[in-house]
């Protein structure tokens, strides 16, 4: 197997971020969302998506977009910034990890650790000590992942919007040097701790 390059990205990576991560929800999310909203993804709107935030990272609270490379080829993707849930913030998360996507087939081959570790050092440059992720209630893979490198429970949302209500669940890091440690070691130890129940409106990002 080639190796995997974990590299910021650049402007010109757009169009294969936006096929990158229609496909990956395609393949994570069979099953956890409604047929419909997966038929509905438009690969152009996340391009232009992907486009304004890598035109323009700081504008929008990014501060770190990343990409995992096998000679090339984007394989997975990965952003973080300041948070943007209002409640998570003044619960003392002021970081956020806004999206974590790897292509299937390459999976638990330790780039989510990578992704994860280069995230919580760019949130910590940036002044930031603190994070979360918000993730699918069944989406039991990731939020095995998570609680593996030390995440706690820190809120829940529903969006009723649809024909069936999404639950999900917020992981946070009250100290994000205890993210790096997790991340270089997968084996420290962590405590899964139920904090608060957030109302929030919204699917994943
Ligand atoms: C979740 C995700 C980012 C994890 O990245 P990854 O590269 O597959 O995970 P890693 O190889 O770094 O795993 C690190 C550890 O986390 C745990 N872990 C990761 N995926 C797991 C899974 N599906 N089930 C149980 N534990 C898992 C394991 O302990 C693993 O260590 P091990 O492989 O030595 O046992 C990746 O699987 C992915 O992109 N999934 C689909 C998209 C998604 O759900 N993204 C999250 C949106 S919030």
């Amino acid at each position: 197997m080639r190796s995997v390059q974990i590299r910021d990205a650049a402007p010109d990576d757009a169009s294969a971020m936006g096929h990158l991560h229609v496909a990956s929800w395609h393949e994570s999310y069979a099953g956890l969302l409604p047929e419909t909203l997966l038929a509905d993804l438009s690969v152009a709107a996340r391009v232009a998506r992907w486009q304004t935030i890598l035109d323009a990272p700081a504008a929008r609270g990014v501060v770190a977009v990343l990409v995992a490379d096998e000679g090339g080829g984007l394989v997975g993707l990965a952003s973080c910034g300041s948070q943007r849930d209002a409640t998570l913030r003044t619960a003392g998360f002021d970081g956020e990890i806004s999206a974590l996507y790897l292509r299937q087939a390459h999976q638990r081959r330790g780039l989510g650790r990578r992704l994860m570790r280069r995230m919580g050092a760019a949130l910590m440059d940036r002044g930031l000590s603190t994070a979360s992720v918000w993730v699918l209630r069944e989406n039991v893979g990731a939020r095995a992942f998570y609680e593996r490198l030390g995440g706690e429970i820190v809120g829940e949302a529903i969006d009723p919007s649809g024909d069936v209500a999404l639950v999900e669940v917020a992981y946070g890091w009250r100290d994000l040097s205890r993210l790096a440690k997790a991340t270089s070691s997968v084996s420290a130890d962590h405590s899964l701790t139920t904090h608060v129940a957030n109302p929030r409106i919204a699917t994943p990002t």
